[in-house]
Formats: C-alpha cells, sequence, structure tokens
C-alpha cells in the first residue's frame, strides 16, 4: 500500500469517498463508491446500487462509466474505487473489461481506511477480450 498520492489521486478519492454513502447495498452492506477522471479533465462518480435478484447489482465502477458516457466523455486517465473493508477491493471481472474498453494507461487507486493500493489498469488486467485484436 502506497504512502504518498498523487493530488489527482487523493481528490478522486475524496470524490470516490462522497458518492460512497449513497451506495445502494441492503443485501451485502458493502458500500463501494468509484470515481473517475477523464483525459479531458471531467470527473465522474458511481456507487453500487444492489437488488432484490442479487444478479441485477450494477457496481460502482460500472455506475460511474455509464454517466462518463452519457456526458459524452470515452477516454479514462484514472479511477478510484473506495471501501471500508481491512484490505483494498480491487474491481471485479465484468468492471475490468468494461473499465478496458475506454483506457489501458488508466491509474487505478483502491482504497480503504487503513491505505491505499495504486496500480495500473494493465497490471490489473493484462490480457482483456478483444472484439478486434
Ligand atoms: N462491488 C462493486 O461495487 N465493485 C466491485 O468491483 C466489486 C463489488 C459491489 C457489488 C455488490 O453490491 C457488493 O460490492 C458486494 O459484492
Amino acid at each position: 500500500m502506497s504512502l504518498a498520492l498523487s493530488p489527482e489521486l487523493e481528490r478522486l478519492i475524496a470524490l470516490a469517498r462522497e458518492v460512497q454513502k449513497r451506495a445502494y447495498a441492503p443485501y451485502s452492506r458493502f458500500l463501494v463508491g468509484a470515481a473517475l477522471e477523464t483525459r479531458s479533465g471531467k470527473f465522474f462518480s458511481g456507487c453500487n446500487v444492489e437488488n432484490a435478484t442479487y444478479g441485477a447489482t450494477i457496481c460502482a465502477e460500472r455506475g460511474a462509466i455509464m454517466q462518463m458516457v452519457a456526458a459524452g466523455e470515452r477516454e479514462l486517465v484514472r479511477v478510484a474505487v473506495v471501501t471500508d473493508a481491512p484490505e483494498p477491493a480491487m474491481p471485479c471481472g465484468i468492471c475490468r473489461q468494461v473499465l478496458v474498453e475506454f483506457g489501458t494507461d488508466v491509474e487505478i487507486a483502491c482504497a480503504v481506511p487503513s491505505g491505499v493500493r495504486v496500480l495500473t489498469l494493465r497490471e490489473l488486467f493484462p490480457e482483456p477480450f478483444r472484439l478486434k485484436p
């Protein structure tokens, strides 16, 4: 877990912490907030939204991506994911595939109260599915 964070990541983690408060997770009680920054300097955020069917649950990361695309943005630069877990929670497999659609040189910060783990999307998901290689 890293000690000194860039101001960009600090800002993104603060945004993710704000939206985490609005997570709808009555089934798992695992509240997640995600925030992302685009190449043009815009910010979007999302929280997990669970469902009684469980399978219809949307993760925080995908919520943020939907906001980004709907706003006309498509190029990710960095992402923060925050939880209250003892260890940083990494984006799930589906979210990794959705994130990689919009950038490979993406910095990911996974933050918990005890620290932050920073890595790249390439490290996290080195061989994604590509329709056109
Ligand atoms: N969750 C996310 O929001 N992001 C992830 O990358 C993994 C899991 C949510 C889904 C569900 O509401 C809760 O965390 C427990 O799995």
